[in-house]
């Protein structure tokens, strides 16, 4: 393998003749030189041919955006980015690039609809760097804890998270849906296999805009048998400290490049996470001045105020029954509250977790399948979970997205994605 730009970054290579390949990121014509910065995964590196010298008429020549391949020798300089530069002995252009249509300062929109070239900035591939590192850390943990990695479909016949984002297929003349979310499968698989987990994407009709909603998100979730509402708790929370952990070993360089601050990050590694009742969340809403009563739901905006002033990430336990869907547990000692938890990440993000224990009684099941409007032959095949051997259980659903978001203080979910889904954008 020949060398990343990162490697030869080293008094090692000092003197050395080394070929590379990469991008042109910028190109900058003196009177007697000419300097090519070549991108590659790893970083920026200078090259210079000087007027005499025989690479220089094919160096001029060479457009920003252009691939190449780049022979020449390592020498310290100070001046250029990294502390060394290559002087090149030759130059080959792999694919001459046509005037590069993204330039500094262009809106976001224009962006977007150029995600395919503007995945190459630097930035965005750090952002795409750290989401790696995210998604390899969420295997890590399940894998070394234990759980068995399964997957369920993509295409199902009822909601689990509410009607009124189901995104409805033509299933053969019937009516199918895109799954919002594992769980009811989950609740079937987790009978065998008792800890399990999976990472896939989940689909959702958004139609609100907001900065945080995808119709199209990553999803890792996990399911516990004979585990309760404190106990999956503890376990998101390692794992949300296991992933940030992870990013902070791994990212460093990303994390300068973003101008990432890193106290609270170090916050939610080495600190407990504090655990909140809802009233108790919605009595620290009212202090940061917003007006809500007991009974209000928490959207983008309330916990944008709630967590804003937050320095490590808050659980917002046990909701009232009637804001969460039907398979939550009631609290035994309150049938007004279930025994649910958000968890609401800090510096205003809010909510990257919804998880909870689930309800394991067949006639509590039934009736609140029927308070959500449901149909209850929909749901045969999950209250059979109850019939033939119940158990206590609780699992949770990740948005790796808002989780990318939230670890690269990213101003909108979209710049967490490599090609973004929302309501307004299918295309590239
Ligand atoms: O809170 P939600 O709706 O919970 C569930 O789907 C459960 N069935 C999960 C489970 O217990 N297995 O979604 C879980 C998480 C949210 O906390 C949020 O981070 C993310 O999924 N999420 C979205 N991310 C981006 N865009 C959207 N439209 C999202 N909807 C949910
Ligand atoms: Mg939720």
């Amino acid at each position: 393998m020949e060398p990343y730009i990162k490697d030869i970054l080293s008094s090692e290579y000092e003197g050395k003749t080394v070929i590379l390949k990469g991008f042109i990121n910028s190109i900058r014509k003196g009177k007697n030189n000419v300097f090519l910065i070549l991108r590659d995964p790893t970083g920026l590196l200078q090259c210079v041919s000087n007027s005499q010298e025989e690479p220089f008429q094919e160096a001029s020549r060479v457009t920003r955006e252009s691939s190449v391949e780049v022979e020449g020798s390592i020498r310290k300089d100070e001046r250029a980015i990294g502390g060394y530069e290559l002087h090149l002995k030759r130059i080959k252009i792999i694919g001459l690039s046509e005037p590069f249509p993204l330039k500094k300062g262009h809106s976001k929109v224009f962006l977007f609809d150029n995600r395919h070239l503007w995945l190459r900035s630097p930035r965005v591939t750090a952002i795409m760097k750290i989401r790696s590192t995210v998604f390899e850390a969420i295997h890590t943990f399940f894998i070394s804890n234990g759980f068995y990695e399964i997957q369920s479909p993509s295409f199902v016949g009822g909601s689990v998270e509410g009607g009124s984002t189901l995104f409805e297929v033509d299933y053969f003349g019937k009516k199918a849906y895109l799954t919002q979310s594992w769980q009811l499968y989950a609740e079937a698989m987790v009978d065998s296999l008792w800890k399990i987990y999976t990472v896939a994407p989940s689909f959702r009709a958004e139609r609100s805009k907001t900065w945080r909603h995808l119709t199209e998100f990553w999803h890792a979730e996990a399911e516990m048998a004979f585990v309760d509402n404190t106990g999956i708790m503890d376990v998101e929370e390692k794992l949300i400290k296991s992933i940030v952990k992870a990013v902070l070993d791994k990212n460093s360089g990303e994390l300068d490049l973003l101008k990432r601050d890193r106290k609270i990050l170090e916050n939610t590694v080495n600190k407990p996470f504090l655990r909140m009742k809802y009233e108790e969340i919605i009595d620290l809403a009212n202090k940061n001045g917003l007006k809500l009563e007991y009974g209000a739901d928490l959207g983008s905006d309330e916990e944008r105020v709630i967590t804003s002033k937050l320095d490590v990430p808050v659980f917002s336990i046990n909701y009232p029954t009637k804001l969460k869907p039907f398979y939550h547990k009631p609290d035994p000692n309150d049938p007004s509250h279930v025994l649910c938890n958000d968890l609401l990440a800090p510096e205003g993000y809010g909510e990257i977790i919804g998880a909870g224990q689930r309800v394991d009684d067949k006639d509590t099941l039934i009736k609140r399948i029927k308070e959500d409007g449901l149909n209850v032959k929909d749901y045969e095949w999950y209250i059979d979970l109850r019939r033939y051997g119940a158990i206590p259980h609780s699992g949770f659903g990740l948005g790796v997205d808002r989780l990318v978001m939230w670890i690269c203080k990213l101003p909108h979910i979209m710049y967490a994605v490599p090609f973004p889904r929302t309501m307004r954008r299918l295309l590239p």
